[in-house]
């Protein structure tokens, strides 16, 4: 019996003293303060009540994957909104960024020859950390939004008051949200035997479109050979995986969506496959460090400059002290001025000890500027360089990258400048969309999966 099996009938380390509660124990950061308290149980009771959003076995499917990838057998694409919000819960804006995902998916795969683990940014990312608790405007002072789940974006004392009866529609908003993406994805959406259902809307006129567009004739093509060949239809290729993410920062909603299942040992996390820890929770004696120790779910940190070899060394101890495969990534978001200096004594010190992570590069959060007309933008060519330093950074340091997470959407926005297309800060105007960071848009995150290839190639990069 391999680990990975032994590990779902039986203990391998039951977190002491831990329980779905016991975060409430440490400094929790964060959190919006809720005026009624007696709303806030209802509202945990009925969540409790209602099912979950996935099951414990998805669960222990995309840990078996996250462990390929950390063994090299696989690349990890993580992406979607940098927030949801309860208006985009539509098909259009579901389906869109599904197919952007996938899309991209089926670049990474033919150009790495190698599966891909598919994990979107969607149903749950409803909940936002903000730099202050409050905001004021013109002599006004309230609550700083933060994320639909918690209270509304308009600038008025109702809408910014934190009403706990906002997770029961994220919730729902979620469940909705997933069966959507899982009916598409049952339905064919993904059947490679359709290429025509890979097609490029607005994209089409793009320099990379031809690029795109051989690349799925071939695929094709492979798949016709390979049925004539062996004179059957090849059936898995209508059904790909997709798991959820999303930052696991609301601890209330969190721990009540945390429960134990039959014939498994421990906790689960039932609202999401892989929650993260964000960069602003994930102080080593805070309250999201203690939630997320004891649930079994794969889990991510977000990696900032600030963070010390040191630092990071104990916050693997916490949350995966028995060094289980495919538990524990971090996401390094460092920017492209600064990842040269901080990642490689991060990684020497991980090598160095010997332990077992899934490094993902996220190339958004450490590039985030604003304009001289006053948007914040992020520019296309800092996300190209993060990503290409951080794969020779890991190649010189014997460490392997082995993902990455980035925010984009299915839609014809205009959030980050340049691209194929060199989109000027003039550009912003014309369709800036988001409400929190700025997005790729369909053709610079398709843009990015085939730079993620010719960089692939160029450096090598063979599974190990
Ligand atoms: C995010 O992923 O949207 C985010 C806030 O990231 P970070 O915690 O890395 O700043
Ligand atoms: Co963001």
């Amino acid at each position: 019996m391999s680990h990975a099996d032994r590990s779902t009938l039986q203990p391998v380390h039951l977190p002491e003293g831990w329980t779905p509660a016991s975060w409430r124990g440490r400094p929790a950061k964060q959190q919006p303060s809720y005026p009624d308290a007696g709303v806030l149980a209802d509202v945990q009771d009925e969540l409790r009540a209602l099912p979950p959003l996935v099951t414990s076995w998805e669960i222990m499917a995309l840990k078996q994957q996250l462990t390929e990838a950390q063994e090299g057998r696989r690349f990890l694409l993580q992406g979607g909104d940098c927030a949801e919000n309860f208006s985009d819960c539509s098909p259009d804006v579901i389906s869109n960024r599904l197919k952007v995902l996938l899309q991209m998916s089926l670049v990474l795969v033919h150009g790495m020859r190698l599966p891909v683990v598919r994990v979107g940014r969607f149903a749950g990312q409803y909940a936002k950390p903000r730099s202050a608790d409050m905001e004021t405007r013109d002599g006004v002072t309230l609550p700083s939004y933060r994320g639909d789940m918690v209270n509304a974006p308009a600038f008025d004392a109702q809408a910014r008051t934190p009403d706990p009866r906002r997770m029961v529609k994220a919730h729902a908003r979620s469940a909705m949200t997933m069966n959507f993406v899982r009916s598409l994805i049952d339905g064919g959406f993904a059947d490679l035997h359709h290429p025509e259902y890979w097609d490029l809307r607005w994209v089409g006129h793009s320099p990379l479109a031809s690029e795109y567009q051989s690349m799925v004739s071939g695929i094709g093509d492979a798949v016709r050979f390979m049925e004539t060949l062996s004179g059957t239809s090849v059936h898995n290729l209508n059904r790909v995986d997709f798991y959820t993410s999303h930052e696991a920062l609301l601890l209330p909603y969190e721990e009540a969506q945390t429960r134990q299942v039959p014939r498994q040992w421990g906790w689960f996390n039932l609202s999401t496959h892989f929650p993260w820890i964000g960069m602003r929770t994930a102080a080593l004696d805070g309250a999201h460090l203690e939630y997320f120790r004891g649930i079994r779910n794969p889990v991510a940190v977000k990696i900032g400059p600030s963070v010390t070899p040191d630092q990071l060394l104990a916050l693997v101890d916490v949350l995966n002290p028995d060094d289980e495969p495919g538990r524990l990534s971090l996401i390094h978001r460092m920017g492209a001025a600064h990842v040269a200096e901080k990642l490689p004594p991060l990684l020497d010190a991980i090598r160095r000890d010997g332990r077992r992570v899934l490094w993902i590069c996220d190339p958004m959060h450490g590039n985030t500027e604003a304009t001289s007309n006053g948007y914040k933008t992020r520019r296309f060519r800092n996300i190209r360089s993060e990503i290409e330093q951080s794969f020779d950074i890991h190649a010189a340091a014997g460490t392997r990258l082995g993902g990455v997470h980035l925010e984009l959407t299915g839609e014809d926005v205009t959030e980050c400048t340049g691209g194929a297309r060199d989109l000027s800060d003039r550009d912003l105007e014309r369709a800036y969309r988001s409400t929190v960071d700025p997005r790729l848009n369909y053709e610079q995150a398709l843009e990015t999966a085939m730079l993620i290839v010719r960089k692939w190639s160029l450096a090598g990069a063979t599974p190990a």
